[in-house]
Protein backbone atom coordinates (compact mmCIF):
# COMPACT_ATOMS: atom_id res chain seq x y z
CA UNK A 1 0.00 0.00 0.00
CA UNK A 2 1.36 3.62 -0.83
CA UNK A 3 1.63 5.19 2.31
CA UNK A 4 -0.05 8.78 2.72
CA UNK A 5 -0.73 11.59 5.15
CA UNK A 6 -4.15 11.43 6.36
CA UNK A 7 -4.55 7.41 5.78
CA UNK A 8 -6.20 5.63 9.21
CA UNK A 9 -3.77 3.54 10.87
CA UNK A 10 -5.48 0.94 13.41
CA UNK A 11 -3.12 -0.53 16.24
CA UNK A 12 -3.84 -2.96 18.79
CA UNK A 13 -1.93 -3.44 21.79
CA UNK A 14 -0.94 -0.05 21.01
CA UNK A 15 0.25 1.54 24.79
CA UNK A 16 3.71 -0.70 24.85
CA UNK A 17 6.61 -1.69 22.80
CA UNK A 18 5.93 -2.57 18.99
CA UNK A 19 2.59 -1.92 19.41
CA UNK A 20 3.28 2.19 20.49
CA UNK A 21 6.18 2.25 18.14
CA UNK A 22 3.86 1.55 15.49
CA UNK A 23 1.29 4.06 16.22
CA UNK A 24 4.41 6.59 16.80
CA UNK A 25 6.07 5.96 13.28
CA UNK A 26 2.49 5.79 11.49
CA UNK A 27 2.18 9.51 13.14
CA UNK A 28 4.94 10.51 11.84
CA UNK A 29 4.56 9.90 8.35
CA UNK A 30 1.14 11.87 8.69
CA UNK A 31 -1.38 8.87 9.68
CA UNK A 32 -4.40 9.49 11.75
CA UNK A 33 -3.94 6.57 14.19
CA UNK A 34 -6.51 4.62 16.54
CA UNK A 35 -4.60 3.81 19.21
CA UNK A 36 -6.17 0.30 21.24
CA UNK A 37 -4.83 -1.43 24.11
CA UNK A 38 -6.61 -3.33 27.24
CA UNK A 39 -4.90 -1.20 28.53
CA UNK A 40 -6.61 3.06 28.84
CA UNK A 41 -4.29 4.69 30.46
CA UNK A 42 -1.58 3.29 28.27
CA UNK A 43 -3.73 3.86 25.16
CA UNK A 44 -4.41 7.51 26.51
CA UNK A 45 -0.23 7.88 26.60
CA UNK A 46 0.38 6.93 23.50
CA UNK A 47 -2.13 8.88 22.05
CA UNK A 48 -1.05 11.70 23.74
CA UNK A 49 2.38 11.89 22.52
CA UNK A 50 0.87 11.65 18.82
CA UNK A 51 -0.86 15.04 19.77
CA UNK A 52 2.02 16.50 21.08
CA UNK A 53 4.16 15.51 18.08
CA UNK A 54 0.50 17.55 15.69
CA UNK A 55 -0.61 13.92 15.03
CA UNK A 56 -4.12 12.64 15.16
CA UNK A 57 -5.14 9.89 17.62
CA UNK A 58 -7.94 8.42 19.29
CA UNK A 59 -7.39 6.37 22.03
CA UNK A 60 -9.53 3.21 22.74
CA UNK A 61 -9.37 0.89 25.52
CA UNK A 62 -10.50 -2.68 23.77
CA UNK A 63 -9.83 -6.10 25.27
CA UNK A 64 -9.10 -8.12 21.61
CA UNK A 65 -10.17 -11.06 22.72
CA UNK A 66 -13.70 -9.49 23.12
CA UNK A 67 -15.87 -10.05 19.93
CA UNK A 68 -18.13 -7.03 20.80
CA UNK A 69 -15.16 -4.92 21.78
CA UNK A 70 -13.40 -5.49 18.75
CA UNK A 71 -16.75 -4.79 16.86
CA UNK A 72 -16.89 -1.27 19.03
CA UNK A 73 -13.57 -0.44 17.88
CA UNK A 74 -14.30 -0.87 14.52
CA UNK A 75 -17.53 1.23 14.62
CA UNK A 76 -15.38 3.74 16.35
CA UNK A 77 -12.98 3.93 14.03
CA UNK A 78 -15.61 4.35 11.17
CA UNK A 79 -17.40 7.36 12.92
CA UNK A 80 -14.23 8.83 13.89
CA UNK A 81 -12.31 8.65 11.04
CA UNK A 82 -14.26 7.35 8.32
CA UNK A 83 -11.83 4.65 7.04
CA UNK A 84 -9.34 2.07 7.88
CA UNK A 85 -6.27 1.83 5.97
CA UNK A 86 -4.03 -0.03 7.61
CA UNK A 87 -4.92 -2.45 10.50
CA UNK A 88 -2.25 -3.85 12.43
CA UNK A 89 -3.39 -6.72 15.06
CA UNK A 90 -0.43 -6.88 17.05
CA UNK A 91 -1.81 -6.87 20.80
CA UNK A 92 -0.04 -10.23 22.25
CA UNK A 93 0.97 -11.97 25.24
CA UNK A 94 2.89 -14.77 26.21
CA UNK A 95 3.67 -17.47 28.62
CA UNK A 96 7.12 -19.26 29.35
CA UNK A 97 6.41 -22.95 30.37
CA UNK A 98 6.57 -26.44 29.28
CA UNK A 99 3.53 -27.70 27.28
CA UNK A 100 3.02 -30.26 30.40
CA UNK A 101 2.84 -27.45 32.81
CA UNK A 102 0.15 -25.56 30.87
CA UNK A 103 -3.35 -25.04 32.01
CA UNK A 104 -6.46 -25.13 29.85
CA UNK A 105 -6.82 -21.03 31.50
CA UNK A 106 -3.05 -20.67 30.24
CA UNK A 107 -4.77 -21.95 26.50
CA UNK A 108 -7.39 -20.19 26.47
CA UNK A 109 -5.50 -16.92 27.24
CA UNK A 110 -3.03 -17.31 24.94
CA UNK A 111 -4.70 -18.26 22.38
CA UNK A 112 -7.95 -15.54 22.56
CA UNK A 113 -5.31 -12.82 22.49
CA UNK A 114 -3.16 -13.70 19.77
CA UNK A 115 -4.86 -15.73 17.15
CA UNK A 116 -8.88 -15.38 17.48
CA UNK A 117 -8.47 -11.86 18.19
CA UNK A 118 -7.30 -11.93 14.83
CA UNK A 119 -10.50 -13.73 13.53
CA UNK A 120 -12.93 -11.13 15.54
CA UNK A 121 -10.61 -8.21 13.63
CA UNK A 122 -11.07 -9.82 10.45
CA UNK A 123 -14.85 -9.93 10.93
CA UNK A 124 -15.36 -6.19 11.63
CA UNK A 125 -12.73 -4.68 9.53
CA UNK A 126 -12.80 -6.14 6.36
CA UNK A 127 -16.12 -5.99 4.70
CA UNK A 128 -16.01 -2.22 5.28
CA UNK A 129 -12.00 -2.11 4.11
CA UNK A 130 -12.98 -4.39 0.99
CA UNK A 131 -15.82 -1.69 0.23
CA UNK A 132 -13.21 1.25 0.20
CA UNK A 133 -11.02 -0.97 -2.39
CA UNK A 134 -7.64 -0.58 -0.63
CA UNK A 135 -5.79 -1.07 2.34
CA UNK A 136 -3.08 -3.33 4.06
CA UNK A 137 -3.41 -5.75 7.03
CA UNK A 138 -0.03 -6.42 9.38
CA UNK A 139 -0.78 -9.50 11.25
CA UNK A 140 2.21 -9.91 14.66
CA UNK A 141 3.26 -13.61 14.88
CA UNK A 142 6.88 -14.21 16.23
CA UNK A 143 9.89 -16.31 14.86
CA UNK A 144 7.63 -18.19 17.36
CA UNK A 145 5.47 -18.79 14.83
CA UNK A 146 8.04 -20.71 12.53
CA UNK A 147 10.27 -22.27 14.57
CA UNK A 148 9.55 -24.45 17.44
CA UNK A 149 10.92 -23.20 20.82
CA UNK A 150 11.12 -25.02 23.84
CA UNK A 151 8.89 -23.82 26.62
CA UNK A 152 6.58 -21.08 24.56
CA UNK A 153 4.52 -24.14 23.68
CA UNK A 154 1.50 -22.58 24.10
CA UNK A 155 2.29 -19.45 22.51
CA UNK A 156 4.19 -21.09 19.11
CA UNK A 157 0.86 -22.57 18.96
CA UNK A 158 -0.84 -19.28 18.93
CA UNK A 159 1.37 -17.59 16.11
CA UNK A 160 1.93 -20.45 13.99
CA UNK A 161 -1.93 -20.19 13.58
CA UNK A 162 -1.14 -15.99 12.99
CA UNK A 163 1.77 -17.47 10.25
CA UNK A 164 -0.59 -19.95 8.61
CA UNK A 165 -4.27 -17.55 8.92
CA UNK A 166 -2.03 -15.08 7.18
CA UNK A 167 -0.78 -17.25 4.54
CA UNK A 168 -4.55 -17.89 3.52
CA UNK A 169 -5.78 -14.31 3.84
CA UNK A 170 -3.07 -12.84 1.77
CA UNK A 171 -4.45 -15.51 -0.91
CA UNK A 172 -7.74 -14.66 -0.58
CA UNK A 173 -7.30 -11.22 -0.43
CA UNK A 174 -5.02 -10.71 -3.50
CA UNK A 175 -7.90 -9.49 -6.03
CA UNK A 176 -9.33 -7.18 -3.02
CA UNK A 177 -6.20 -4.38 -3.29
CA UNK A 178 -5.70 -5.31 0.00
CA UNK A 179 -2.15 -6.53 1.13
CA UNK A 180 -1.28 -8.36 3.93
CA UNK A 181 2.50 -9.15 5.89
CA UNK A 182 3.09 -11.44 8.14
CA UNK A 183 5.61 -9.75 11.46
CA UNK A 184 7.81 -12.39 12.82
CA UNK A 185 10.52 -10.28 15.02
CA UNK A 186 13.37 -12.45 17.05
CA UNK A 187 13.60 -10.61 20.32
CA UNK A 188 12.47 -7.27 20.79
CA UNK A 189 12.89 -5.22 24.05
CA UNK A 190 9.24 -4.20 25.41
CA UNK A 191 7.24 -6.03 27.96
CA UNK A 192 6.09 -8.59 26.35
CA UNK A 193 8.01 -11.03 29.41
CA UNK A 194 5.90 -9.40 31.73
CA UNK A 195 2.58 -10.17 29.63
CA UNK A 196 0.63 -11.51 32.71
CA UNK A 197 0.28 -7.67 33.91
CA UNK A 198 -2.97 -8.12 31.79
CA UNK A 199 -4.30 -11.75 32.32
CA UNK A 200 -7.77 -11.21 34.16
CA UNK A 201 -7.05 -15.01 35.94
CA UNK A 202 -4.69 -14.00 38.25
CA UNK A 203 -3.81 -17.20 39.51
CA UNK A 204 -0.48 -17.47 38.25
CA UNK A 205 2.80 -17.31 38.69
CA UNK A 206 4.43 -13.79 38.64
CA UNK A 207 8.18 -12.61 37.83
CA UNK A 208 10.12 -12.50 40.94
CA UNK A 209 11.06 -9.22 41.51
CA UNK A 210 14.90 -9.59 40.65
CA UNK A 211 14.23 -11.53 36.97
CA UNK A 212 14.91 -9.38 34.07
CA UNK A 213 12.34 -9.29 31.89
CA UNK A 214 14.09 -10.10 28.42
CA UNK A 215 16.31 -12.98 30.10
CA UNK A 216 15.21 -16.06 27.73
CA UNK A 217 17.42 -19.29 27.30
CA UNK A 218 17.95 -19.10 23.83
CA UNK A 219 21.16 -19.53 22.40
CA UNK A 220 23.29 -16.55 22.41
CA UNK A 221 23.39 -16.42 18.25
CA UNK A 222 19.71 -15.68 18.69
CA UNK A 223 19.68 -13.04 21.43
CA UNK A 224 20.04 -10.22 19.64
CA UNK A 225 17.62 -7.54 20.94
CA UNK A 226 15.76 -4.96 18.69
CA UNK A 227 13.77 -1.82 19.47
CA UNK A 228 10.49 -1.48 18.60
CA UNK A 229 11.45 1.94 17.20
CA UNK A 230 13.90 -0.65 14.70
CA UNK A 231 10.63 -3.53 14.22
CA UNK A 232 8.38 0.05 13.19
CA UNK A 233 10.71 1.01 10.85
CA UNK A 234 10.85 -2.15 8.89
CA UNK A 235 7.17 -2.89 9.13
CA UNK A 236 6.51 0.08 7.18
CA UNK A 237 9.16 -0.56 5.10
CA UNK A 238 7.39 -3.73 4.11
CA UNK A 239 4.15 -2.34 4.06
CA UNK A 240 4.88 0.08 1.76
CA UNK A 241 6.54 -2.40 -0.41
CA UNK A 242 3.60 -5.30 -0.16
CA UNK A 243 6.03 -7.93 1.83
CA UNK A 244 4.08 -10.75 3.26
CA UNK A 245 6.57 -11.87 5.08
CA UNK A 246 8.58 -9.38 8.06
CA UNK A 247 11.21 -11.47 9.46
CA UNK A 248 13.58 -8.74 11.22
CA UNK A 249 16.10 -11.16 12.99
CA UNK A 250 17.80 -12.79 9.57
CA UNK A 251 19.93 -14.65 11.72
CA UNK A 252 17.62 -16.88 12.64
CA UNK A 253 17.09 -18.07 9.58
CA UNK A 254 19.45 -21.08 10.07
CA UNK A 255 16.57 -22.75 12.41
CA UNK A 256 13.95 -22.30 10.48
CA UNK A 257 15.75 -23.98 7.17
CA UNK A 258 16.41 -26.77 9.98
CA UNK A 259 12.08 -27.24 10.21
CA UNK A 260 11.99 -26.97 6.68
CA UNK A 261 14.82 -29.32 6.07
CA UNK A 262 12.81 -31.90 8.22
CA UNK A 263 9.31 -31.71 6.48
CA UNK A 264 10.83 -31.42 3.07
CA UNK A 265 12.73 -34.96 3.42
CA UNK A 266 9.80 -36.08 5.52
CA UNK A 267 8.04 -36.12 1.87
CA UNK A 268 10.67 -37.83 0.36
CA UNK A 269 10.85 -40.75 3.05
CA UNK A 270 8.74 -43.87 1.39
CA UNK A 271 5.60 -44.56 4.23
CA UNK A 272 3.42 -46.84 1.95
CA UNK A 273 5.37 -49.80 0.64
CA UNK A 274 5.81 -51.62 4.38
CA UNK A 275 9.55 -52.15 3.94
CA UNK A 276 11.50 -50.79 7.01
CA UNK A 277 14.93 -50.65 5.80
CA UNK A 278 13.57 -47.92 2.78
CA UNK A 279 13.60 -45.77 5.55
N1 LIG B 1 8.93 -8.45 22.26
C1 LIG B 1 9.30 -9.52 21.58
O1 LIG B 1 10.42 -10.04 21.75
C2 LIG B 1 8.36 -10.12 20.57
C3 LIG B 1 8.86 -11.08 19.69
C4 LIG B 1 8.01 -11.64 18.76
C5 LIG B 1 6.70 -11.25 18.69
N2 LIG B 1 6.22 -10.31 19.56
C6 LIG B 1 4.81 -9.93 19.46
O2 LIG B 1 4.72 -8.52 19.36
C7 LIG B 1 3.41 -8.12 19.78
C8 LIG B 1 3.52 -6.90 20.67
O3 LIG B 1 4.10 -7.28 21.91
P1 LIG B 1 5.26 -6.44 22.61
O4 LIG B 1 6.49 -7.24 22.50
O5 LIG B 1 5.26 -5.05 22.15
O6 LIG B 1 4.80 -6.57 24.14
P2 LIG B 1 4.21 -5.49 25.17
O7 LIG B 1 3.75 -6.29 26.34
O8 LIG B 1 5.19 -4.41 25.40
O9 LIG B 1 2.96 -4.89 24.38
C9 LIG B 1 1.79 -5.64 24.17
C10 LIG B 1 0.59 -4.72 24.33
O10 LIG B 1 -0.60 -5.50 24.10
C11 LIG B 1 -1.55 -5.11 25.10
N3 LIG B 1 -2.51 -6.21 25.31
C12 LIG B 1 -2.31 -7.35 26.00
N4 LIG B 1 -3.45 -8.06 26.03
C13 LIG B 1 -4.37 -7.36 25.33
C14 LIG B 1 -5.73 -7.58 25.01
N5 LIG B 1 -6.38 -8.68 25.42
N6 LIG B 1 -6.38 -6.65 24.28
C15 LIG B 1 -5.72 -5.52 23.88
N7 LIG B 1 -4.45 -5.25 24.17
C16 LIG B 1 -3.78 -6.17 24.89
C17 LIG B 1 -0.72 -4.81 26.33
O11 LIG B 1 -1.43 -3.98 27.26
C18 LIG B 1 0.48 -4.11 25.72
O12 LIG B 1 0.26 -2.70 25.64
C19 LIG B 1 2.78 -9.35 20.42
O13 LIG B 1 1.87 -9.94 19.51
C20 LIG B 1 3.96 -10.26 20.66
O14 LIG B 1 3.57 -11.62 20.69
C21 LIG B 1 7.03 -9.74 20.50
Amino acid sequence: MEIKPGQVAVITGAGSGIGKALAIACARRGLQVLVADIEQAAATTTAEEIQALGGNALAMCVDVSDAKQVNAMAEQCWQHFGACDLLCNNAGVSINKPLAECTSSDWHWVLSVNTMAIGYALNAFLPRMKEHGSGHIVNTASMAGLIPLSNFGVYVASKYAVVGLSEVLAQELAADNIGVSILCPGIVSTRIFESERNRSDKSISQLADDTDPMHTDFDQAYSRILTPDQVASMVLTAVANNLLYIPTHPEWAPLFQQRSDAIHSAFDTPLNNNNPTNI
